[in-house]
């Protein structure tokens, strides 16, 4: 019964969320040779198997595709590319990319106190894209802290990478005292240092 109320209270301290990165609607063959990745079921598996929250990269031209699939409580932020790909004949220029997500240590938050420090994260990042990492779409730093940010991920959470690329945003989860872990052979992150 004792053993039962520990397990019970420490799912409570930790939280187990996920990162999707995955090749954009309409671009898998072209940036990565690879077959178009089916959004509709990945999203079905960020329900169900994240209930904590997720976050998933997407281009803003998908989201009207996307955002049906996506449960009504979701989110959405917004990486403005300060310096961006101009495409020959296409105006205006495609410089921003939504975020959605679910979840996260969000709620019942604290109220700051007044003047004090910010203790939110705003729901935009304005940070450049990344060149020369050998990877289209490869996520720059910031980018990465902020989506954790966005899901208020501490130490001791589990940070699963569905598309590591690069392997960034492990790199970025492991700041925050994090070890590599396999999860059904997707690349994971395990933030353990619970006391
Ligand atoms: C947008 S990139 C991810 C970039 C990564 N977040 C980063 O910042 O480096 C998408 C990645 O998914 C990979 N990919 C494509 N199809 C996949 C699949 N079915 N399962 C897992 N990864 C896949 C691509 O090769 C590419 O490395």
């Amino acid at each position: 019964m004792q053993m039962m109320r520990y397990v019970q209270t420490s799912r409570e301290l930790v939280m187990k969320i996920a990162y999707a990165d995955p090749p954009y609607i309409g671009q898998a063959a072209r940036h990565y040779d690879c077959a178009e990745i089916d959004h509709a079921a990945l999203i079905r598996r960020l329900v169900v198997e994240f209930p904590d929250g997720w976050a998933l990269s997407a281009s803003s031209p998908s989201l009207r595709e996307i955002l049906p699939m996506c449960p009504i409580d979701v989110r959405i932020a917004a990486w403005a590319k300060s310096f961006c790909a101009f495409k020959r004949g296409v105006r205006p220029a495609y410089a921003w990319e939504p975020v959605i997500f679910r979840g996260g240590r969000n709620s019942n938050a604290p109220v700051p106190e007044k003047g004090g420090k910010q203790i939110t994260p705003k729901d935009f990042c304005v940070e450049p894209i990344t060149l020369k990492k050998g990877l289209v779409g490869a996520k720059p730093e910031k980018v990465c802290r902020w989506i954790l940010d966005l899901l208020n991920v501490q130490c001791g959470d589990t940070v699963v990478d569905f598309f590591p690329g690069t392997g960034v945003m492990s790199r970025i989860a492991a700041e925050r005292q994090a070890c590599p872990e396999t999860v059904n052979g997707l690349v994971a992150t395990s933030v353990s240092n619970i006391k």
